[in-house]
Protein backbone atom coordinates (compact mmCIF):
# COMPACT_ATOMS: atom_id res chain seq x y z
CA UNK A 1 0.00 0.00 0.00
CA UNK A 2 1.66 3.66 -1.03
CA UNK A 3 1.83 6.10 1.90
CA UNK A 4 -1.70 8.36 2.06
CA UNK A 5 -1.83 12.08 2.98
CA UNK A 6 -3.77 12.99 5.87
CA UNK A 7 -5.48 15.93 6.31
CA UNK A 8 -4.07 19.37 6.61
CA UNK A 9 -5.38 19.20 11.20
CA UNK A 10 -2.19 16.98 10.86
CA UNK A 11 1.34 18.12 11.64
CA UNK A 12 3.19 19.31 7.87
CA UNK A 13 4.73 16.33 6.66
CA UNK A 14 2.36 13.99 8.53
CA UNK A 15 1.16 10.39 6.54
CA UNK A 16 0.22 7.25 6.45
CA UNK A 17 2.95 5.08 5.59
CA UNK A 18 2.89 1.94 3.94
CA UNK A 19 1.61 0.01 6.98
CA UNK A 20 -1.72 2.64 7.17
CA UNK A 21 -0.14 3.88 10.03
CA UNK A 22 0.36 7.26 11.22
CA UNK A 23 3.61 9.25 10.90
CA UNK A 24 4.88 12.09 12.08
CA UNK A 25 7.66 13.89 11.83
CA UNK A 26 9.02 10.74 10.23
CA UNK A 27 8.05 8.55 12.97
CA UNK A 28 5.66 5.77 13.12
CA UNK A 29 2.87 6.63 15.81
CA UNK A 30 2.88 3.13 17.21
CA UNK A 31 6.29 2.67 17.57
CA UNK A 32 6.35 6.27 19.41
CA UNK A 33 3.59 4.97 21.78
CA UNK A 34 5.87 1.77 22.59
CA UNK A 35 8.94 3.64 23.17
CA UNK A 36 7.80 6.47 25.31
CA UNK A 37 4.09 5.40 26.77
CA UNK A 38 0.91 7.18 26.35
CA UNK A 39 -0.40 9.76 26.82
CA UNK A 40 2.57 11.66 24.76
CA UNK A 41 2.53 15.06 23.43
CA UNK A 42 4.27 14.08 19.71
CA UNK A 43 5.08 17.21 17.72
CA UNK A 44 6.93 17.62 14.50
CA UNK A 45 10.10 20.04 14.64
CA UNK A 46 9.80 20.64 11.22
CA UNK A 47 5.63 21.86 11.61
CA UNK A 48 6.65 24.92 13.89
CA UNK A 49 9.76 25.95 12.13
CA UNK A 50 7.92 26.02 8.97
CA UNK A 51 5.06 28.14 10.18
CA UNK A 52 7.47 30.57 11.69
CA UNK A 53 9.20 30.88 8.54
CA UNK A 54 5.51 31.75 6.74
CA UNK A 55 5.63 34.63 9.30
CA UNK A 56 9.00 35.73 8.88
CA UNK A 57 8.40 35.22 4.75
CA UNK A 58 4.65 36.83 4.66
CA UNK A 59 6.06 40.15 6.81
CA UNK A 60 9.21 40.40 4.68
CA UNK A 61 7.58 40.43 1.53
CA UNK A 62 5.65 43.37 2.36
CA UNK A 63 7.91 45.23 4.82
CA UNK A 64 11.14 45.67 6.38
CA UNK A 65 10.13 46.42 9.86
CA UNK A 66 8.53 43.75 11.84
CA UNK A 67 9.71 41.13 14.24
CA UNK A 68 7.15 37.53 15.04
CA UNK A 69 7.39 37.41 18.38
CA UNK A 70 6.40 33.78 19.78
CA UNK A 71 3.22 33.77 22.37
CA UNK A 72 4.93 31.37 24.88
CA UNK A 73 1.63 30.80 26.53
CA UNK A 74 0.73 28.63 23.86
CA UNK A 75 3.38 25.57 24.36
CA UNK A 76 5.16 27.10 27.77
CA UNK A 77 8.28 24.39 27.00
CA UNK A 78 11.79 25.52 26.90
CA UNK A 79 12.62 23.04 23.29
CA UNK A 80 10.33 25.57 22.15
CA UNK A 81 11.92 28.74 23.36
CA UNK A 82 15.12 27.31 21.99
CA UNK A 83 13.37 26.50 18.50
CA UNK A 84 11.50 29.68 17.75
CA UNK A 85 14.68 31.65 18.72
CA UNK A 86 16.85 29.77 16.42
CA UNK A 87 14.38 30.82 13.79
CA UNK A 88 15.06 34.52 14.24
CA UNK A 89 11.86 35.07 16.78
CA UNK A 90 11.41 36.82 19.84
CA UNK A 91 9.00 36.03 22.45
CA UNK A 92 6.50 37.11 25.29
CA UNK A 93 5.69 35.87 28.52
CA UNK A 94 2.86 36.12 30.50
CA UNK A 95 4.50 35.50 34.01
CA UNK A 96 7.85 35.21 35.51
CA UNK A 97 7.26 31.36 35.12
CA UNK A 98 7.33 31.60 31.21
CA UNK A 99 10.31 34.37 31.78
CA UNK A 100 12.58 31.33 33.78
CA UNK A 101 11.12 29.09 30.68
CA UNK A 102 11.74 31.27 28.03
CA UNK A 103 15.41 32.40 29.08
CA UNK A 104 16.60 28.76 29.66
CA UNK A 105 15.97 28.08 26.04
CA UNK A 106 18.05 30.60 25.58
CA UNK A 107 15.61 33.47 24.12
CA UNK A 108 17.70 36.61 24.01
CA UNK A 109 16.41 39.01 26.73
CA UNK A 110 16.64 41.52 24.66
CA UNK A 111 13.88 39.54 22.31
CA UNK A 112 11.47 39.33 25.25
CA UNK A 113 8.05 41.12 25.34
CA UNK A 114 6.46 40.74 29.39
CA UNK A 115 2.99 40.63 29.25
CA UNK A 116 0.38 40.75 32.32
CA UNK A 117 -2.56 42.25 33.74
CA UNK A 118 -1.23 41.93 37.47
CA UNK A 119 2.24 41.16 37.50
CA UNK A 120 3.44 41.46 40.97
CA UNK A 121 6.53 43.28 42.48
CA UNK A 122 8.73 40.24 42.14
CA UNK A 123 8.20 39.52 38.48
CA UNK A 124 8.63 42.93 37.82
CA UNK A 125 11.91 42.88 39.54
CA UNK A 126 13.25 39.77 37.61
CA UNK A 127 12.15 40.91 34.43
CA UNK A 128 14.32 43.41 34.99
CA UNK A 129 17.01 41.92 36.22
CA UNK A 130 16.96 39.79 33.31
CA UNK A 131 17.21 42.65 30.97
CA UNK A 132 14.54 41.86 28.81
CA UNK A 133 13.76 44.51 25.78
CA UNK A 134 10.49 46.02 27.19
CA UNK A 135 7.99 45.43 29.39
CA UNK A 136 3.88 45.67 28.14
CA UNK A 137 2.75 48.02 30.69
CA UNK A 138 -1.31 46.87 31.55
CA UNK A 139 -2.25 49.57 34.45
CA UNK A 140 -2.22 53.05 35.96
CA UNK A 141 -0.82 50.90 39.49
CA UNK A 142 1.91 49.11 37.36
CA UNK A 143 3.01 52.62 35.67
CA UNK A 144 3.40 53.55 39.61
CA UNK A 145 5.41 49.69 40.29
CA UNK A 146 7.96 50.73 37.14
CA UNK A 147 8.33 54.49 38.70
CA UNK A 148 12.04 55.43 38.27
CA UNK A 149 13.32 52.19 36.73
CA UNK A 150 14.31 53.73 33.67
CA UNK A 151 12.27 50.65 31.59
CA UNK A 152 11.67 50.62 28.15
CA UNK A 153 7.94 49.60 28.03
CA UNK A 154 4.63 49.26 25.59
CA UNK A 155 1.06 50.43 26.70
CA UNK A 156 -1.47 47.34 26.03
CA UNK A 157 -4.72 49.30 25.05
CA UNK A 158 -8.03 47.26 24.67
CA UNK A 159 -8.97 48.77 21.39
CA UNK A 160 -12.85 48.50 21.70
CA UNK A 161 -12.61 45.78 18.70
CA UNK A 162 -14.98 42.49 19.84
CA UNK A 163 -13.80 39.63 16.99
CA UNK A 164 -15.91 36.03 16.71
CA UNK A 165 -14.76 33.88 19.52
CA UNK A 166 -15.66 32.09 22.16
CA UNK A 167 -16.28 34.71 25.19
CA UNK A 168 -13.11 33.26 27.66
CA UNK A 169 -10.84 34.51 24.82
CA UNK A 170 -12.18 37.52 23.53
CA UNK A 171 -9.52 40.50 24.75
CA UNK A 172 -10.10 43.27 22.53
CA UNK A 173 -13.18 44.67 23.73
CA UNK A 174 -14.02 47.40 25.98
CA UNK A 175 -15.27 45.95 29.27
CA UNK A 176 -12.02 43.83 29.73
CA UNK A 177 -9.54 43.36 32.92
CA UNK A 178 -6.37 43.80 30.45
CA UNK A 179 -5.00 47.33 29.56
CA UNK A 180 -5.60 51.38 28.90
CA UNK A 181 -9.38 51.53 27.67
CA UNK A 182 -8.93 54.89 24.58
CA UNK A 183 -10.27 57.08 26.61
CA UNK A 184 -7.08 56.48 29.09
CA UNK A 185 -4.09 56.24 26.64
CA UNK A 186 -3.30 60.13 27.14
CA UNK A 187 -3.26 60.03 30.53
CA UNK A 188 -1.14 56.99 30.49
CA UNK A 189 1.02 58.22 27.91
CA UNK A 190 1.26 61.47 30.04
CA UNK A 191 2.53 59.05 33.35
CA UNK A 192 5.07 57.03 31.40
CA UNK A 193 6.87 60.31 30.70
CA UNK A 194 6.64 61.54 34.06
CA UNK A 195 7.80 58.49 35.50
CA UNK A 196 10.91 57.81 33.77
CA UNK A 197 10.27 55.21 31.13
CA UNK A 198 10.59 55.05 27.76
CA UNK A 199 8.01 54.27 26.09
CA UNK A 200 8.15 52.73 22.58
CA UNK A 201 4.74 52.00 21.20
CA UNK A 202 1.26 50.77 21.92
CA UNK A 203 0.21 47.08 21.97
CA UNK A 204 -3.31 45.42 21.54
CA UNK A 205 -3.91 41.67 21.76
CA UNK A 206 -7.74 41.58 20.38
CA UNK A 207 -8.67 37.31 21.52
CA UNK A 208 -7.63 34.18 20.30
CA UNK A 209 -8.81 31.58 17.36
CA UNK A 210 -10.19 34.09 15.38
CA UNK A 211 -11.22 33.09 11.92
CA UNK A 212 -12.33 36.08 10.75
CA UNK A 213 -9.72 38.94 9.30
CA UNK A 214 -11.81 42.07 9.82
CA UNK A 215 -11.33 43.11 13.31
CA UNK A 216 -7.13 42.87 12.54
CA UNK A 217 -7.68 44.90 9.47
CA UNK A 218 -9.23 47.15 11.92
CA UNK A 219 -6.68 46.98 14.52
CA UNK A 220 -3.58 49.22 13.23
CA UNK A 221 -5.84 52.18 12.27
CA UNK A 222 -7.31 52.50 15.46
CA UNK A 223 -3.98 52.44 17.29
CA UNK A 224 -2.57 54.30 14.71
CA UNK A 225 -4.66 57.55 15.43
CA UNK A 226 -3.58 57.24 18.97
CA UNK A 227 0.00 58.35 17.94
CA UNK A 228 3.15 58.05 16.85
CA UNK A 229 5.41 55.77 18.33
CA UNK A 230 8.20 53.00 16.87
CA UNK A 231 6.71 50.30 17.52
CA UNK A 232 3.10 49.03 16.94
CA UNK A 233 2.30 45.48 18.56
CA UNK A 234 -1.02 43.45 17.01
CA UNK A 235 -0.84 40.87 19.31
CA UNK A 236 -1.88 37.10 18.39
CA UNK A 237 -5.34 35.71 17.64
CA UNK A 238 -4.75 33.85 14.33
CA UNK A 239 -7.39 30.72 14.37
CA UNK A 240 -6.38 27.38 13.58
CA UNK A 241 -7.80 23.98 11.66
CA UNK A 242 -9.17 21.62 15.14
CA UNK A 243 -11.20 19.22 12.65
CA UNK A 244 -10.37 18.77 9.02
CA UNK A 245 -13.85 21.18 7.76
CA UNK A 246 -11.92 24.06 9.33
CA UNK A 247 -10.63 26.33 7.03
CA UNK A 248 -8.74 29.21 8.53
CA UNK A 249 -7.32 31.80 6.77
CA UNK A 250 -3.60 31.42 6.16
CA UNK A 251 -0.81 32.94 7.81
CA UNK A 252 0.03 35.06 4.54
CA UNK A 253 -3.52 36.79 4.61
CA UNK A 254 -3.65 36.69 8.14
CA UNK A 255 -0.21 39.17 8.05
CA UNK A 256 -1.77 40.92 4.99
CA UNK A 257 -4.68 42.41 7.17
CA UNK A 258 -2.62 43.57 10.15
CA UNK A 259 -0.28 45.75 7.77
CA UNK A 260 -3.73 46.75 5.57
CA UNK A 261 -3.62 49.82 7.67
CA UNK A 262 -0.56 49.95 9.52
CA UNK A 263 1.81 52.97 8.80
CA UNK A 264 4.93 53.01 6.80
CA UNK A 265 7.69 53.83 9.47
CA UNK A 266 6.46 52.04 11.98
CA UNK A 267 7.82 48.54 12.96
CA UNK A 268 5.14 46.62 13.18
CA UNK A 269 5.43 43.36 16.21
CA UNK A 270 3.03 40.03 16.07
CA UNK A 271 2.83 37.49 18.55
CA UNK A 272 1.40 34.06 17.16
CA UNK A 273 0.97 31.18 19.90
CA UNK A 274 -1.63 29.09 18.91
CA UNK A 275 -0.73 29.48 14.80
CA UNK A 276 3.00 28.49 15.17
CA UNK A 277 2.08 25.64 16.84
CA UNK A 278 -1.28 23.78 17.46
CA UNK A 279 -1.01 21.79 14.46
CA UNK A 280 2.87 20.72 15.01
CA UNK A 281 1.21 19.11 17.73
CA UNK A 282 -0.60 15.31 18.55
CA UNK A 283 -1.36 13.67 21.36
CA UNK A 284 -1.50 9.77 21.53
CA UNK A 285 -3.96 7.53 24.00
CA UNK A 286 -4.06 4.31 24.85
CA UNK A 287 -7.43 3.10 24.16
CA UNK A 288 -8.19 1.21 27.49
CA UNK A 289 -12.04 0.32 27.80
CA UNK A 290 -14.89 0.09 25.14
CA UNK A 291 -18.26 0.71 26.58
CA UNK A 292 -21.00 -0.16 24.15
CA UNK A 293 -24.72 1.47 25.77
CA UNK A 294 -26.93 -0.59 23.01
CA UNK A 295 -29.47 2.25 21.47
CA UNK A 296 -27.36 4.57 23.43
CA UNK A 297 -23.61 5.30 22.83
CA UNK A 298 -19.90 3.46 22.48
CA UNK A 299 -17.75 4.96 25.52
CA UNK A 300 -14.07 4.81 24.00
CA UNK A 301 -12.06 5.35 27.18
CA UNK A 302 -8.19 6.54 26.20
CA UNK A 303 -5.67 6.69 29.52
CA UNK A 304 -5.60 10.65 29.18
CA UNK A 305 -8.37 14.05 29.18
CA UNK A 306 -9.15 16.20 31.24
CA UNK A 307 -5.39 16.60 32.66
CA UNK A 308 -3.60 16.89 28.97
CA UNK A 309 -6.27 19.05 27.18
CA UNK A 310 -8.65 20.96 29.16
CA UNK A 311 -9.86 22.78 26.04
CA UNK A 312 -12.78 20.26 25.35
CA UNK A 313 -14.32 20.98 28.79
CA UNK A 314 -13.35 24.61 29.32
CA UNK A 315 -14.29 25.81 25.57
CA UNK A 316 -16.08 23.09 24.46
CA UNK A 317 -13.39 23.04 21.82
CA UNK A 318 -14.12 20.41 19.11
CA UNK A 319 -11.28 17.70 18.03
CA UNK A 320 -11.08 14.53 15.89
CA UNK A 321 -9.56 11.39 17.11
CA UNK A 322 -8.74 8.53 14.71
CA UNK A 323 -7.66 4.98 15.55
CA UNK A 324 -3.71 5.53 14.72
CA UNK A 325 -3.61 2.39 12.61
CA UNK A 326 -6.88 2.16 11.37
CA UNK A 327 -7.95 5.49 9.90
CA UNK A 328 -11.04 6.55 8.29
CA UNK A 329 -13.21 4.48 10.49
CA UNK A 330 -17.49 5.23 10.36
CA UNK A 331 -18.10 3.29 13.78
CA UNK A 332 -20.02 6.43 16.02
CA UNK A 333 -18.03 6.98 19.18
CA UNK A 334 -17.62 9.25 22.04
CA UNK A 335 -13.63 9.11 23.21
CA UNK A 336 -13.83 9.96 27.21
CA UNK A 337 -10.97 10.22 29.38
CA UNK A 338 -9.65 8.68 32.55
CA UNK A 339 -10.77 11.51 34.98
CA UNK A 340 -13.70 10.59 37.59
CA UNK A 341 -15.95 13.75 36.15
CA UNK A 342 -18.41 12.74 33.79
CA UNK A 343 -17.90 15.86 31.32
CA UNK A 344 -14.00 14.41 30.84
CA UNK A 345 -15.16 14.17 27.54
CA UNK A 346 -12.32 14.40 24.35
CA UNK A 347 -14.40 13.87 21.76
CA UNK A 348 -17.92 13.50 22.12
CA UNK A 349 -18.72 12.82 17.81
CA UNK A 350 -15.69 10.44 17.10
CA UNK A 351 -15.64 7.96 14.08
CA UNK A 352 -12.97 5.02 14.68
CA UNK A 353 -12.45 1.85 12.92
CA UNK A 354 -13.51 -0.77 15.65
CA UNK A 355 -11.68 0.92 18.56
CA UNK A 356 -10.74 -2.11 20.87
CA UNK A 357 -8.65 -1.90 24.02
CA UNK A 358 -4.72 -1.81 23.47
CA UNK A 359 -5.34 0.74 19.92
CA UNK A 360 -3.35 3.49 20.17
CA UNK A 361 -5.74 6.39 19.75
CA UNK A 362 -4.42 9.96 17.86
CA UNK A 363 -6.29 13.47 18.79
CA UNK A 364 -4.35 16.30 16.46
CA UNK A 365 -4.41 19.73 16.66
CA UNK A 366 -3.43 19.39 20.33
CA UNK A 367 0.11 21.57 20.24
CA UNK A 368 -1.09 24.99 21.24
CA UNK A 369 -2.86 25.38 25.49
CA UNK A 370 -2.59 21.28 26.14
CA UNK A 371 0.82 21.13 27.50
CA UNK A 372 0.04 24.60 28.40
CA UNK A 373 -3.11 23.60 30.39
CA UNK A 374 -2.09 20.45 31.68
CA UNK A 375 -2.81 19.98 35.45
CA UNK A 376 -2.65 17.09 37.64
CA UNK A 377 -6.72 16.29 38.19
CA UNK A 378 -6.74 13.02 40.20
CA UNK A 379 -3.14 13.59 40.55
CA UNK A 380 -2.62 12.00 37.18
CA UNK A 381 1.36 12.50 35.95
CA UNK A 382 1.80 14.94 33.63
CA UNK A 383 2.65 13.41 29.29
CA UNK A 384 6.08 13.74 28.10
CA UNK A 385 6.56 16.14 25.17
CA UNK A 386 8.31 14.40 22.11
CA UNK A 387 10.15 16.36 19.43
CA UNK A 388 10.42 14.25 15.70
CA UNK A 389 12.34 14.75 13.11
CA UNK A 390 13.09 12.95 9.84
CA UNK A 391 12.62 9.26 11.54
CA UNK A 392 14.13 10.63 14.84
CA UNK A 393 12.38 11.03 18.26
CA UNK A 394 13.37 13.07 21.57
CA UNK A 395 12.10 13.81 24.81
CA UNK A 396 12.00 17.53 25.64
CA UNK A 397 10.04 17.26 28.56
CA UNK A 398 9.76 13.98 30.23
CA UNK A 399 6.95 12.21 31.71
CA UNK A 400 6.05 13.16 35.24
CA UNK A 401 7.17 10.71 37.79
CA UNK A 402 5.16 8.75 41.05
CA UNK A 403 7.86 10.90 43.09
CA UNK A 404 7.43 14.07 41.26
CA UNK A 405 3.83 14.24 42.59
CA UNK A 406 5.69 14.12 46.21
CA UNK A 407 8.17 16.50 45.41
CA UNK A 408 6.82 19.51 46.87
CA UNK A 409 5.48 17.69 50.25
CA UNK A 410 6.58 20.31 53.11
N1 LIG B 1 -0.57 38.01 22.90
C1 LIG B 1 -1.28 38.13 24.02
C2 LIG B 1 -1.16 39.35 24.83
C3 LIG B 1 -2.13 37.09 24.42
O1 LIG B 1 -2.84 37.23 25.54
C4 LIG B 1 -2.23 35.93 23.65
C5 LIG B 1 -3.10 34.83 24.06
C6 LIG B 1 -1.44 35.83 22.48
C7 LIG B 1 -0.63 36.90 22.14
C8 LIG B 1 -1.45 34.62 21.60
O2 LIG B 1 -2.69 34.39 21.04
P1 LIG B 1 -2.85 33.18 19.98
O3 LIG B 1 -2.05 33.54 18.76
O4 LIG B 1 -2.34 31.95 20.62
O5 LIG B 1 -4.29 33.13 19.71
N2 LIG B 1 -6.22 29.02 26.58
C9 LIG B 1 -6.94 29.49 25.41
C10 LIG B 1 -6.21 30.59 24.68
C11 LIG B 1 -5.87 31.77 25.55
C12 LIG B 1 -5.15 32.84 24.80
C13 LIG B 1 -4.56 33.83 25.74
N3 LIG B 1 -3.82 34.85 25.12
C14 LIG B 1 -7.26 28.31 24.49
O6 LIG B 1 -6.88 27.19 24.80
O7 LIG B 1 -7.93 28.49 23.48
Amino acid sequence: MAALAVSHVYPLGSRLNGEGRLEVGGCDALELAREFGTPAYVYAEDDMRARARAYLEAFSARTERFQVIYAGKAFPCTAAFRLFAEEGLGCDVASAGELHLALAGGMPPERIYVHGNNKTPAELERALAAGVGHIVVDSFDELERLRGRGARVMLRVTPGIKPSTHSYIQTGQEDSKFGFGLDDVPRAVAACAEAGLELRGLHAHIGSQILELEGFERLADVLANLGDWPLLNLGGGLGVAYTAEDEPPSIEDYVDALLRHAPADVTVLCEPGRSLVANAGVTLYTVGTVKRIPGVRTYVAVDGGMSDNLRPMLYGARYEAQIADRFGGEDPCTVAGMHCESGDILVPDARLSDPRPGDVLVIPATGAYGHAMANNYNAVRRPPVVFCRDGDARVVVRRETYADLTLRDA
